[in-house]
């Protein structure tokens, strides 16, 4: 079967039709810079001009950077705040004309890799991160999603919210190399190590196509893996939602 999947990220929204037999693109993704502000209307339409794109009538899955319960928007740290609140399944629905299911862009991401990427990690528990504009997580105990749990917000002592501090929005903004970032991210990944246990770490996002210039230097006991569909994931993993939730 094959679904649109979009991503809605804090500086690009990505669209591509995906197979889910093997989590391929069946063609090459479209990605627009998000609107700013990004309100629902502006967003909506770009959602709609990649929806034509493609000629698709069928069921869309949209990641989407806030909490996302039953297609209504939680929070909106990395989006216009006038999302809160908002029934995003309706409005979307509406602008493209196609059933449109939604959740959370980690969670997604932590849904693709799970389902089809090569590495094994059924078992115990996995945190995976996505490091980009924020840092989004998914939360995944013997293959199973535990959705919304949004640990790039978690206070770091001093240092302030994870997000500001261990971003790869915050590493552009201070201007550290990789390398100068590493100790941060460490330090978050040390935090969480002290909260969950987990078993392994994976990241993905922007962040995942630089795991060598950073992971030396991260010093943390937990295993870590950069997510193997790099950022991919967040499309794959909406469309498989759609999937599970429009046709059941
Ligand atoms: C949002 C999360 C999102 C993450 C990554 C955070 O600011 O609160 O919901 O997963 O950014 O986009």
């Amino acid at each position: 079967m094959e679904v649109l999947g979009i991503d809605v990220g804090g500086s690009g929204i990505k669209g591509a039709v995906v197979d889910l037999q093997n989590g391929k693109f069946t063609a090459n993704r479209i990605r627009y810079p998000t609107p700013q502000p990004s309100t629902p209307r502006a967003v909506s339409e770009i959602i709609a001009r990649i929806t034509q794109e493609f000629s698709w009538i069928q069921p869309i899955g949209v990641g989407f950077p806030a909490v996302v319960k039953k297609n209504v928007i939680f929070s909106a740290a990395n989006v216009d705040r006038s999302w809160v609140g908002l029934d995003a399944g309706e409005l979307l629905t509406e602008a493209t004309g196609c059933p449109v299911a939604l959740v959370n862009d980690a969670d997604a991401a932590a849904l693709a890799e799970l389902n089809y990427s090569g590495i094994k990690h059924k078992s115990g528990t996995v945190l995976f991160l996505t490091v980009g504009t924020g840092i989004g997580s998914g939360l995944i105990r013997d293959g199973r999603l535990i959705p919304n749990t949004e640990l790039g917000h978690l206070i770091l002592e001093k240092f302030g919210e994870a997000e500001v501090y261990a971003s790869n929005a915050a590493r552009k903004r201070d201007r550290l190399k990789w390398k100068d970032w590493a100790p941060r991210f460490g330090l978050y990944l040390r935090h969480l190590e002290d909260l969950f246990q987990p078993d392994c770490f994976i990241i993905g996002g922007g962040a995942s196509k630089k795991g060598d210039r950073f992971v030396p230097y991260l010093n943390i006991e937990t295993r870590i893996l950069m997510a193997s569909l790099k950022n991919r994931a967040g499309i794959i993993g909406a469309a498989l939602v759609a999937k599970q939730t429009l046709y059941g």
